[in-house]
């Protein structure tokens, strides 16, 4: 991993403005997900680390992206850049992210480039997606479903067919892999909103409903209310929500086991993606913490 953070550093210096270089200094790593799955699957290549350390960078214009989008005041237990510095700052740093990772990108085979570049594409209108199913209270589990591979798992999937074709490795187990991880992870990203605190996770809590995201929790809770409650959910959809109202949603969410009812798919999702790749333990071990974390 060593190799990825020095990576990141001379791309970082490549792009030869002070000002970036100082902004992304204050965003921390955050876990390296992405970068760890290159490094397990294709562990000797010479381009792994370049690899590795272009699409965190991808991904790290994405969360500067999205914290504009999703209005969230912190990111990897700092204060955001939109925060901090403005939203058209957080936009400006993340659109040279972006472009500096796809330059890179052109040091490799053009099958590769295509992967990465064209997941870009596909997160970016699952992003659009998100904020348009967030206008309308969204109760159909597919679809939700649908707009979470496109804005999650189609970029940790590309790094894991990315990963296989520099090693030589099955890409068909490994984009199986890739897509099962990235559903389970935004799975769990979603329920830690619900069930974590600010200060564990690095970021806003309970934010996704109040943004308008009917994530699959409040998804199995609209199934389970009766009509009156199901009207008092609507209601406090997409607005700023008091602590009592937040207190109800958690206790009902209980009462229902819709927390469980996320986990036992996120788990049953992660279980696919370890069938894909029996033998690499490593891999298996990235599931296992990842199904596990706190943050
Ligand atoms: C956050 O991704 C965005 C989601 C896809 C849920 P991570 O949870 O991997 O963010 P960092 O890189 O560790 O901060
Ligand atoms: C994932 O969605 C964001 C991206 C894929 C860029 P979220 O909006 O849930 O991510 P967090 O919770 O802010 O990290
Ligand atoms: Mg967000
Ligand atoms: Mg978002
Ligand atoms: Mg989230």
């Amino acid at each position: 991993m060593q190799r990825v953070e020095s990576e990141i550093a001379r791309l970082i210096k490549e792009i030869d403005y002070e000002e970036v270089t100082r902004l992304f200094s204050m965003l921390s790593g955050g876990k390296r997900l992405r970068a760890k799955l290159i490094l397990k699957i294709a562990p000797t290549h010479e381009q792994a680390p370049l690899l590795a350390a272009i699409v965190e960078l991808i991904h790290a214009a994405s969360l500067l992206h999205d914290d504009v989008i999703d209005d969230a005041l912190t990111r990897r237990g700092v204060t955001s850049v939109n925060a901090t510095h403005g939203s058209k700052t957080a936009v400006m740093l993340g659109d040279v992210l972006y472009s500096k990772g796809f330059t890179e990108l052109v040091r490799f085979d053009p099958s590769i480039a295509k992967v990465i570049a064209s997941s870009v594409t596909a997160l970016s209108k699952g992003e659009m997606m998100d904020v348009m199913m967030a206008d309308t209270f969204n109760f159909d589990a597919k679809k939700y479903l649908d707009m979470l591979y496109l804005k999650t798992a189609t970029l940790i999937e590309a790094a894991a067919i990315a990963a296989a074709m520099l090693s030589g490795k099955d890409e068909k187990a490994h984009s199986i892999y890739g897509r099962n991880l990235g559903l389970s992870f935004q799975i769990i990203d979603d329920i830690l909103d619900i069930t974590s605190d600010e200060k564990t996770l690095g970021k806003p809590t309970m934010n996704d409903f109040v943004e308008g995201k009917c994530t699959l929790p409040y998804i199995y809770l609209y199934a389970s209310l009766h009509e009156d409650d199901k009207k008092r959910l609507k209601n406090s959809h997409a607005k700023t929500i008091d602590t009592s109202e937040a207190l109800w949603i958690k206790q009902e969410m209980q009462k229902h086991k819709c927390i469980e009812k996320s986990f036992a798919l996120a788990k049953e999702l992660s279980h696919e993606a370890m069938n894909a790749v029996k033998e690499e333990t490593a891999l298996i071990e990235i599931l296992q913490t990842m199904i596990k974390r706190s943050y």
